[in-house]
């Protein structure tokens, strides 16, 4: 049995919800179920026709989950906690070599590109218009935003923020939990933790 021909449970029905939900109907899964912890949102319609279902109503009918969640650090402790397989959701548009690596449970939108060689860990979401150059490894549950340029051979850590249209040059490193600001670019390897913006990008907290 085909993955697509199974159901599959994204969990939150947030903006992000709403961009994964997206790609999952134009990948072709067979049946989505959506759901979110907050019950607020349970009845609302994520996209039309796609409703929004109480948490244990939704996993008793799903057979792989993608979390949907733009926190790393939410994402992450979703995916352990869930108890489902965890799922890839691709976009047809995405364009993603066959001689990449692509963990469980990632996100690859439509216009975004992954080139060869390159390794995407479990959760990582790589968002419109990004591009992961050849061999690039980046680690799980890291975000790669909107337009983001990671340069070939460039390796970025776990739970990694990289914020809209920032630019990492070939062969940096950026350690776990690091938050690049939009629009920056870095330079030199990023290693203690914190926040760091602006071209070339500094630590700012
Ligand atoms: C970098 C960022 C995380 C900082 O947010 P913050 O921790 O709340 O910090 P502040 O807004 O207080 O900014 C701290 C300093 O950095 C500067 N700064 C913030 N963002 C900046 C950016 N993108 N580029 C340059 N400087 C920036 C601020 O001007 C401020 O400088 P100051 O102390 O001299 O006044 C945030 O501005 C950002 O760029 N987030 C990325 C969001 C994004 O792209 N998300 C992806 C969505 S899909």
């Amino acid at each position: 049995m085909s993955a697509l021909s199974r159901t599959l449970l994204i969990l939150g029905a947030g903006g992000h919800g709403r961009v994964v939900a997206d790609a999952a109907i134009a990948q072709g899964w067979k049946r989505i179920v959506v759901s979110d912890r907050d019950p607020a949102r349970v009845g609302q319609q994520l996209l039309a026709g796609v409703a929004v279902l109480p948490l244990d109503e939704a996993v008793a009918q799903s057979d792989a989950v993608h979390v949907a969640i733009g926190s790393a650090a939410a994402r992450e402790r979703e995916a352990k906690a869930i108890g489902l397989p965890l799922a890839t959701v691709t976009h047809p548009r995405a364009s993603v070599s066959t001689h990449a690596e692509v963990g469980a449970g990632c996100l690859l939108t439509a216009q975004c590109v992954v080139a060869p060689g390159a390794r995407l860990g479990t959760g990582v979401i790589v968002n419109h218009g990004a591009v992961v150059d050849h061999d690039v490894q980046v680690g799980d549950f890291t975000h790669v935003a909107p337009l983001v340029a990671l340069g070939g051979a460039a390796r970025i850590g776990s739970r990694v923020l990289l914020g809209s249209g920032s630019k990492v040059l070939p062969g940096v490193r950026i350690a776990d939990d690091i938050v690049v600001g939009a629009g920056a670019v870095v330079r030199g390897n990023l290693e203690v933790p914190g926040v760091y913006a602006g071209v070339p990008a500094r630590r700012v907290r």
